[in-house]
């Protein structure tokens, strides 16, 4: 598992990361989500061995990254950010150089170097200089690097940003499919995409986690999850607010649109998922009203984001 406790980073008087812990383990996908500047490359810097911590340490499957660096690194793939790589080398020839770093040799590394050259769909690249690729490829040559060893732990700092939507796709469905046996971290400011592959967020604002919980615990920390939305036909100068206030069950109602007397109308519930569905339905054909649809909303991450980091901006 990966393990960070309290890492701490100081740029001289600038407190970048502080006090960061959390823990992934293996089968975990684990999004990082932040503004710009957060501390989400530092954190991920300090993980890798890449920066040594001012404070605090974190430890990869046993190694801790302060006394057992090279331990650490041995398990873990990296994809910085940027995607950094060797422009004069052929994309054969880079991640053959890498797997050479990597401690492999012979049969082994050409094993793996093919392996990853399919897996990440290079192979009508792999003649190619990496300096001459386009962006996405960049990425994905970037990104085999990191995949290269087979490693336990990978660390990924925005792997699908500049791709393009069928690109994010296919790196999506790839770590995906890694995430089942490996502990993986990623790094990102895209919220669907937090949605799509992580089985769990943390929120970093400031240096400091601000939320850790699954995409679906995020969502349901806003407040209009659970409430529902209706299209009310009413009769004209009727005002069906009051009413729906006062049901038993209802916390608020807000009205969302009118047009004449055709109002939209949203209710919020004292308690998610009691069934108030029902008795509003019953509500408004009580009251003569008539009912053109009805639905009920989950959270939106990004307003959850929003509230969280904005609250910290403030
Ligand atoms: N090498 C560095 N020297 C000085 N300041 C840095 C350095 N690296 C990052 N920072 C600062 O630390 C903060 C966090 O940066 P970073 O971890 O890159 O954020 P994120 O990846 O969440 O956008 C920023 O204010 C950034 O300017
Ligand atoms: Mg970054």
């Amino acid at each position: 598992m990966i393990e960070a406790r309290q890492l701490t980073k100081f740029f001289g008087e600038h407190k970048a990361v502080d006090g960061v812990s959390f823990t992934v383990e293996k089968g975990e996908i684990l999004g990082f989500l932040g503004p710009n500047a957060a501390g989400k490359s530092t954190t991920m810097r300090m993980l890798t061995g890449y920066l040594p911590p001012s404070a605090g340490t974190a430890v990869i499957g046993g190694c801790d990254i302060c006394t057992d660096s090279l331990g650490a690194r041995i398990k873990i793939g990296y994809l910085p950010e940027n995607a950094p790589v060797y422009e004069d080398m052929t994309v054969t020839g880079f991640l053959a150089f890498c797997a050479r770093i990597r401690g492999l040799s012979g049969s082994d590394a050409d094993k793996a170097v093919e392996r990853t050259i399919g897996k990440c769909f290079l192979e009508g690249v792999r003649r190619q200089m990496v300096g001459t690729l386009s962006k996405g490829f960049n990425q994905r040559v970037c990104f085999a690097q990191s995949i290269l060893h087979d490693p336990e732990y990978l660390i990924l700092d925005e792997p699908t940003d500049g791709l393009d939507p069928n690109q994010k796709h296919e790196v999506r469905s790839m770590i995906q499919e890694m995430g089942r046996d490996k502990a993986i971290i990623l790094s990102t400011h895209i919220l669907e995409e937090v949605d799509a592959v992580c089985t769990r967020a943390i929120i970093i604002a400031n240096g400091r986690i601000e939320a850790d919980d699954t995409p679906l615990g995020l969502r349901a920390r806003s407040e209009k999850d659970g409430s529902l939305v209706a299209r009310l036909g009413v009769p004209r100068d009727t005002d069906p607010l009051p009413g729906l206030e006062g049901m038993e069950g209802v916390r608020k109602v807000e009205l969302l649109e009118k047009d004449g007397d055709r109002l939209v109308v949203r209710v919020f519930p004292v308690k998610k998922g009691e069934g108030l569905a029902a008795l509003v339905v019953r509500h408004i054909a009580d009251q003569g009203y008539t009912l053109e649809s009805m639905t009920e909303e989950s959270g939106r991450l990004d307003e959850v984001f929003r509230s969280i980091t904005m609250k910290q901006a403030g």
